[in-house]
């Protein structure tokens, strides 16, 4: 046993060591693993410590425990799917068109009688919920006349001085003057969009990309130029810089970190070659960081702003995903056109609501969203895992699947041919929600994919629904 990893608490080290050796076909699946008691005696540690190495394997899919018989070995999944290919998306500007199949899926996301896999949203229990409502509380008692009125427009200044603590430490220097609270990464994705392109203008994105965005694009008038992608490196760099060469392209628009629907995490070195090529055509970057905070690995990553802090770049991101989708808070950090960025968020809602931005400060303050932080990474790592041993066990072989670094969203590639729409039509009367692959480009291409959202509490119902769905795929592909 290795302990020498200073950062690691015992028992993730344990663990790890645990899953290196189910990854290395030690330990293989169906065995059946020590048990709590022996194994703390085998490590020499407390019977707590033990306890909390075989919660966090559970947590992982790694260990499954079986009333009354024990704990047993698990599956690992990762080493047998291979990854979606590539993407070759049409390399010219399209009219934007996805809103109606959208509308569809949106309807289903708060809809609890649907098997929870479409909408990338976390489940309330794994939200900070009751801890930020004692903020809001207090907030409201102590605060409530004071902040009902129309707020500054920037936002709280508290919580741009956390926003702006948060951004140093991950070496990103924006100043809390620098930080524009929003409502919601959406909001954020609007300003950015309006001060950097025209209606008609066209925008550069990844391909696939995060439905919402497409919306956004189609609401503004904006064309989407679609950038051809890998599962696990990102946008192709070269074809980046032939297509900027080729045609006026206004703005270009990437995530940050773990892309959605891919999951992939752009290293530091392709993140700086992006804002060289983006900057030697003069066209600005925005970076929607929103899954950053939600690493699977020890380090988060850091945003382009970070790497490359003269380039022009505008960072959108928001709380939605880790504490309060409800809370409508994002905000916007920019080396560039401060006036008219202000001027665009008068414009669009004058300024956000004031208390629950007091509330979020209050919680930032006092230090609990790291350790939420370190407590979700886990639950949702732990659920793409397990939904990814239950696609591997139950879609047809030729089944493709993104093995995602971050995030909480899970890509699967069929077969050509394969008609994800249809595979929707049928799942939706079985209820049990997902998103057709379709939604995620505005060219037409991914019918042959899906979107699974591992962002729920893991239960019974919906491992059922995954496998059924693997169930469906075999039938239409029959
Ligand atoms: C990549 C991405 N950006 C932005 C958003 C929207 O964020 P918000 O709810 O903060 O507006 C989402 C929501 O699913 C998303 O996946």
């Amino acid at each position: 046993m290795d302990r020498r990893t200073p950062a690691l608490p015992l028992y993730e080290a344990l663990a790890d060591s645990v899953t290196a050796l189910v990854d290395d076909g030690v330990l293989r699946a169906g065995m059946r693993a020590l048990s709590v008691r022996s194994f703390a005696a085998q490590h020499g540690v407390s019977l707590t410590t033990a306890l909390q190495t075989y919660r966090l394997l559970e947590d992982r899919g790694v260990l499954e425990a079986r009333p009354k018989s024990g704990f047993y070995i698990m599956a690992r999944p990762h080493q047998q799917r291979p990854l979606p290919t590539a993407s070759q998306p049409p390399l010219r500007a399209t009219q934007v068109s996805v809103s109606n199949p959208v509308f569809s899926v949106l309807s289903y996301a708060s809809d609890f009688s649907y098997a929870p896999l479409g909408c990338a949203i976390p489940s309330a229990g794994l939200l900070a919920a009751e801890r930020l409502d004692r903020h809001l509380a207090r907030c409201a008692r102590v605060h409530g006349r004071r902040y009902n009125l129309y707020a500054d427009p920037h936002g709280d200044a508290e919580l741009r001085v956390q926003i702006s603590e948060r951004a140093l430490r991950l070496g990103h220097a924006v100043a809390p003057e620098g930080v524009l609270i929003t409502n919601g990464c959406t909001e954020a994705l609007n300003i950015a969009l309006s001060v950097t392109t025209r209606h008609g203008d066209t925008v550069a994105i990844e391909s696939p990309t995060y439905f919402g965005l497409l919306q956004v694009l189609e609401a503004r008038g904006l064309r989407a130029l679609e950038l051809p992608t890998d599962p696990v490196n990102g946008i192709d760099v070269a074809a980046l810089d032939r297509v900027l060469g080729a045609r006026r392209v206004s703005a270009c628009l990437l995530a940050s970190s773990f892309n959605n629907p891919l999951g992939y995490r752009t290293g530091d070195k392709r993140k700086a070659e992006i804002t060289k090529v983006l900057t030697r055509h003069g066209v600005p970057l925005i970076e929607d960081d929103i899954y950053g905070d939600i690493s699977f690995g020890e380090e988060r990553p850091r945003p382009f702003a970070a790497i490359s802090p003269k380039a022009d770049i505008i960072l959108c991101s928001s709380f939605s995903k880790t504490i309060a989708p409800g809370y409508r808070i994002g905000w916007l950090a920019a080396n560039h056109r401060h006036d008219q960025i202000l001027a665009a968020k008068f414009a669009l809602s004058l300024s956000g609501a004031a208390l629950p931005q007091k509330a979020m400060a209050d919680f930032l303050g006092s230090g609990g969203y790291d350790a939420h932080l370190r407590r979700i990474r886990k639950v949702f790592a732990g659920n793409v895992d397990r939904i990814r041993r239950v696609v591997d066990r139950s879609f047809p072989t030729a089944t493709r699947m993104t093995n995602p670094q971050g995030g909480f969203v899970l890509w699967l590639e069929l077969p050509k041919g394969f008609d994800s729409d249809a595979l929707y039509a049928r799942a939706i009367r079985e209820r049990i929600c997902f998103v057709p692959g379709g939604l995620f480009t505005a060219s037409g291409g991914y019918r042959n994919c899906l979107r699974l959202s591992c962002s729920h509490d893991w239960d019974a119902r919906i491992e059922r629904s995954v496998a059924r769905l693997g169930e469906l795929a075999h039938e239409l592909l029959a």
